[in-house]
């Protein structure tokens, strides 16, 4: 039998999905699942860019070029300028979504055993691509005391080596739910430049921002230029998560240079999904105004029921639709699969996901969930109820 590679043995599984066998299987014998587990928004698309889709007049699905359409570059450094961050098109390479743009970051700067600092608990997807890069994560660990704010830069700096290349940070976080402060931004650029490294800010989130605080990007820190990379996205700021669309954001011309080689290896990014993407920047201000009124409404009504539970223990997240709570069991893994193997309310039954994969640390988030708040306030309401009774009847 041909042999399959250490990496490939090595890569982990999503510890977002690995439920779902357990999921199907609870369907299949009649019970009404409310998945928390996914970040999957229940929004609609905008209709601007569901409109270009089906009046597009498109003869041929060309290639588009690898760096993405000049149109499409030039409209997205116009909705940064609109965000006071300015960058050119040519700052800009759109990518096969968020995810395409963090392997080609990660390809650019660290080679095979380099080494990338990350606060924890971080999306879990980041030990796929760090696995597929041959870089090891160094785990910072911030904690749910804290509201998962960024734990002091003395413990950053203690964890630098040689092998240290960059620093990655999730703003606002998923699974956290944390937006980080201008000061806390500051504090990383200090550490990055004292060091020559990269500082990677994850800002997929940066439109899901609450509370009348701003986010604030790596992109507008003054004397950062060489060391910024952002990786942004549509899937989740338009709900069009199937287009497959993000980018990578960099006024280093050097590091831009090395990723657009890898861009130009896999051709083009989608064709047919920049154009939905293009027009979705003409989406009115009002489509994100009341996508925001929802998930205050959502976020406020999940804390507040969770916090009501006993013995339960929840961040207050100020950004994304992810929140962290801590539940009164010994670990969540095992809670998650009795909710959806051996337990039902009224036929019912809930979906999360465990923390632990969301930590590189073993042994660390044993007793933590990660609930996204992408369903409505009823559907809400009714999911915690149901984690409320389970916890009331569950043995550890
Ligand atoms: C923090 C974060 N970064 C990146 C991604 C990747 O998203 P996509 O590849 O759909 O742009 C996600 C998706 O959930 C995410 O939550």
């Amino acid at each position: 039998m041909p042999l399959i590679s250490n990496k490939g043995n090595q890569m982990p599984e999503s510890p977002i999905r690995k439920l779902v066998p357990y999921a199907e299987a609870a369907q299949k014998k009649g019970k009404n699942i409310f998945y928390l587990n996914i970040g999957q928004p229940d929004i609609k698309t905008p209709q601007v860019a569901l409109d270009a889709i089906k009046n597009s007049t498109i003869e041929t699905l060309a290639y588009s070029r690898s760096e993405g359409a000049e149109s499409y570059r030039i409209k997205i450094a116009e909705y940064y300028e609109r965000n006071s961050i300015a960058v050119s098109h040519n700052d800009i390479i759109v990518t096969t979504g968020g995810s395409e743009a963090l392997l080609f970051a990660f390809g650019s700067i660290m080679d095979q055993g380099d080494e990338i600092i990350i606060p924890e608990p971080f999306y879990a997807n980041y030990n796929g691509f760090s696995t597929a890069s041959g870089v090891n994560v160094v785990p910072v660990i911030s904690k749910i005391e804290d509201n998962f704010a960024l734990p002091p830069i003395e413990e950053f700096e203690k964890l630098i080596t040689p092998k240290t290349k960059a620093i990655l940070i999730c703003n606002p976080g998923n699974p956290t739910g944390y937006l980080y402060s201008k000061e806390e931004i500051k504090q990383l650029a200090d550490i990055v430049k004292k060091h020559d490294l990269f500082l990677i800010a994850d800002e997929v989130y940066r439109e899901f921002v609450y509370d009348d605080v701003s986010h604030y990007s790596i992109l507008q820190e003054p004397g950062l230029e060489q060391h910024a990379i952002v990786i942004d996205s549509v899937s989740k700021r338009y709900s069009m998560c199937g287009a497959r669309i993000g980018y990578l954001v960099s006024k280093n011309k050097d590091f831009i240079k090395t990723a657009l080689k890898f861009a130009q290896a896999r051709l083009s990014p989608p064709t047919l999904a920049q154009i939905a993407s293009e027009a979705a920047l003409d989406t009115p201000q009002s489509y994100f105004d009341d996508v925001k009124e929802e998930y205050v409404k959502r976020r406020n009504t999940l804390i507040e029921a969770l916090e009501k539970i006993d013995g339960v223990k929840v961040a207050n997240p100020n950004g994304a639709f992810y929140c962290i709570a801590e539940l009164p069991v010994k670990n969540s893994d095992h809670f998650a699969k009795w909710l959806l193997e051996s337990f039902d309310y009224n036929n019912n039954t809930v979906m999360v996901a465990p923390a632990a994969g969301f930590y590189s640390t073993p042994g660390v988030g044993l007793n933590q969930i990660r609930i996204a708040y992408v369903l409505n306030e009823d559907s809400l309401r009714t999911a915690v109820k149901i984690l409320e009774e389970g916890l009331k009847v569950y043995k550890d």
